[in-house]
């Protein structure tokens, strides 16, 4: 495992400038600029001088990848890596805090090609461990935005959102009071509901409380009489969130307050930018320009000349900026079956794929993921020292993807002769599966090679048989997640069986950084692999081994429950979590050794299973370990 080399107290900074004077009376029209030229670098450097000026402590941004922290895959949001203090721990650098923090959300994945959602984003935060509260977080909110010393936004462009109130918290008229006595007229304050106006982690449990944003008036005509600040018709765009962290969400679902209250704040980078320079999309600001250019390079193509083409384009700058920033990582993962590794995997090959849509036909990750490394080596000094790593992974994954793909298509011609002979001129969905299940071959690429020799794919039917194998290899929304169980053989259900109590056992022997990162079981043996940073001693080794002959001897008996997931974290159950959070799932318990949330299957009892032996432990990559064991008569 790489150094954590990002030096603290040296924090990064440009000049700053003044801004012009506010475009008063100009008419936007939905697009005008506050602020053409400010850009990211200043944005950032502007957010520290404030809020240091405020006597704030800068402190540096943390690992994309949470440490010790089974409930989320990547760092979302900058009060992510605080959750300690927020919680009631002192830190070290004081009460009033401030940084930029790199996130990744992988929630909207599927959406990123359109002008706003992007993975990977950065995040401006200020927070309060027991200091100022709803008053002073909002009015230092304001002086940021409107003062003509900082962001000089006009106060008549403000519009705010506070926390409407509930059965368990009151309505926020104090926040929407001090908003009010700063100039902000009582029809552009609305009150919303928890759905809107309420922020905890997305692990489900820890701080949270009810929040107040601040949206920019884009100038457009409201979409109707309803519209108001929090309205998504694109009149209004947030820009700013302050959170005022009042409890502890327990696991059981109950709020616990907080021992002191606590300013949790959130300002996007990107959209900021986007939105001071009257910019209709993130993709047209200088954050993404010269990642626009290299695809364009590429692609030999221009962007902003074909709708579809735009999209690859985006798609592009976005993967290959989050991949980039996941493999700069002082914690970096490589690519993977599991996890944070997973969703890399996924953000590469899905890049790749669409520069072969744009027709580049060699690598297209590692020229964008250059510019990317120079673009942002300033405030993230670690893309540099890992320049070398970023680029020869990013080569392997999209070099070994490529292979796929053209293995996937000569299987494609050898299908060809019988496909053509159908009169419906249909593929079935069932071939289309194995190619995707067999040689990874994406259902878009065999629809569009079936597309050229004038075939249709059944979709549905590729769909029933994908919604089938993901039924049968794991429970819930975990697609992928976990090394499912494709062989259901007596032996490899017992080696299944055997992953959670190794599992366990090294989470007993080595402790609780142990997690999963993916397994793979044929009849013959299992291989299990883990975070863990050092190799195994032969007494670890030997401690896991005999912890898991004891529990097959104990013949523990295996119960399956299904439950939401959230209940089954609080029930203590090991998971790995996927981007949709709601999911049943199923949760495999075995005696009172392990819990763990499973697709199955599972023996009914431990003690048929033989004796388990440890046959190697080797490194799989940065900070993962690889076992491979058997089970024997
Ligand atoms: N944690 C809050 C957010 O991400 C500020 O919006």
């Amino acid at each position: 495992m790489r150094s954590l080399h990002q030096k603290p107290g040296l924090p990064y900074l440009v000049p700053l400038k003044q801004p012009p004077a506010a475009p008063q009376g100009v008419d936007r029209g939905g697009g005008g600029a506050y602020y053409a030229g400010m850009n990211a670098d200043e944005l950032r450097s502007k957010y520290i001088a404030f809020f240091k000026s405020k006597e704030h402590a800068q402190i540096q941004g943390k690992s994309l990848l949470p440490d010790n922290d089974p409930t989320v895959l990547f760092t979302t949001a900058g009060m992510h890596p605080l959750v300690p203090y927020l919680l009631g721990e002192d830190h070290p650098a004081g009460k009033r805090l401030v940084d930029y923090q790199k996130c990744i959300r992988t929630g909207d994945i599927d959406s990123v090609g359109d002008t706003s959602h992007l993975t990977f984003f950065e995040m401006l935060g200020n927070w309060s461990l027991g200091d100022y509260f709803k008053e002073g977080a909002i009015k230092m909110s304001f002086e940021f935005l409107t003062s003509p010393e900082w962001l000089n936004i006009p106060v008549e462009h403000l519009g705010i959102t506070v926390f409407e109130g509930d059965s368990t918290v009151a309505r926020d008229e104090e926040s929407a009071a001090v908003w009010k006595s700063l100039g902000i007229p009582a029809e552009r304050i609305s009150y919303r509901p928890r759905s809107d106006n309420w922020w905890g982690p997305a692990g489900a449990t820890g701080p949270c409380g009810p929040d107040s944003e601040m949206f920019i008036d884009m100038g457009r005509e409201p979409c109707g009489p309803e519209c108001a600040p929090g309205c998504s018709c694109g009149k209004w765009l947030e820009i700013w969130n302050d959170v005022f962290m009042q409890y502890n969400k327990k696991a059981d679902g109950s709020y616990e307050p907080l021992a002191r209250t606590c300013v949790d704040t959130g300002m996007g980078i990107e959209r900021t930018v986007t939105i001071l320079n009257g910019k209709k999309s993130v993709y047209d600001t200088e954050i993404f320009a010269p990642i626009v250019q290299a695809v364009e390079k590429a692609a030999s193509l221009v962007y902003g000349a074909d709708r579809e083409q735009d999209r690859s384009v985006r798609i592009i700058c976005d993967h290959a900026r989050a991949s980039t920033f996941i493999l700069g990582d002082p914690k970096a993962v490589s690519p993977a079956n599991a996890g944070a590794g997973y969703v890399l995997r996924r953000l590469i090959r899905r890049a790749a794929r669409h520069g072969r849509k744009l027709g580049i036909t060699g690598l297209v990750l590692s020229p964008v993921a250059q510019v990317v490394i120079d673009r942002f080596k300033g405030p993230y000094p670690e893309l540099a020292e890992n320049k070398e790593y970023i680029i020869a992974e990013l080569d392997r994954e999209e070099g070994k993807f490529l292979e796929t793909l053209h293995k996937g298509e000569h299987e494609f011609e050898k299908l060809l002769p019988g496909l053509l002979k159908d009169p419906r001129k249909i593929m079935s969905g069932r071939l289309a599966f194995k190619l995707y299940d067999t040689y990874g071959f994406p259902i878009e690429l065999t629809e569009e090679l079936a597309a050229e020799k004038g075939l249709a794919v059944d979709r549905r039917e590729f769909e029933d048989a994908f919604r089938k194998h993901q039924d049968l290899s794991r429970a819930g929304s975990e697609q992928l997640f976990k090394g499912g169980l494709g062989d259901q053989g007596e032996m490899a259900v017992k080696y299944h069986t055997a992953t959670h109590l190794l599992h366990k056992a090294l989470r007993t022997v080595l402790g609780d950084h142990v997690a999963q990162k993916g397994s793979n079981i044929t009849a013959e043996r299992m291989r299990f692999d883990f975070s863990h940073p050092a190799p195994m001693t032969q007494e670890e080794i030997q401690e896991a081994q005999d912890i898991v002959n004891r529990q097959i001897e104990r013949d523990l008996p295996v119960t399956m429950d299904v439950m939401g997931l959230e209940e089954a974290k609080a029930g203590g159950a090991a998971a790995l979590f996927g981007e949709k959070y709601e999911a049943m799932v199923k949760v495999y318990t075995i005696g009172d050794f392990s819990k763990e949330v499973c697709g199955g299957p599972h023996v009914e009892r431990t003690g048929g299973m033989g004796f388990f032996r440890i046959q190697k432990e080797q490194s799989s990559s940065a900070g993962v370990r690889r076992i491979r064991a058997v089970l024997e008569k």
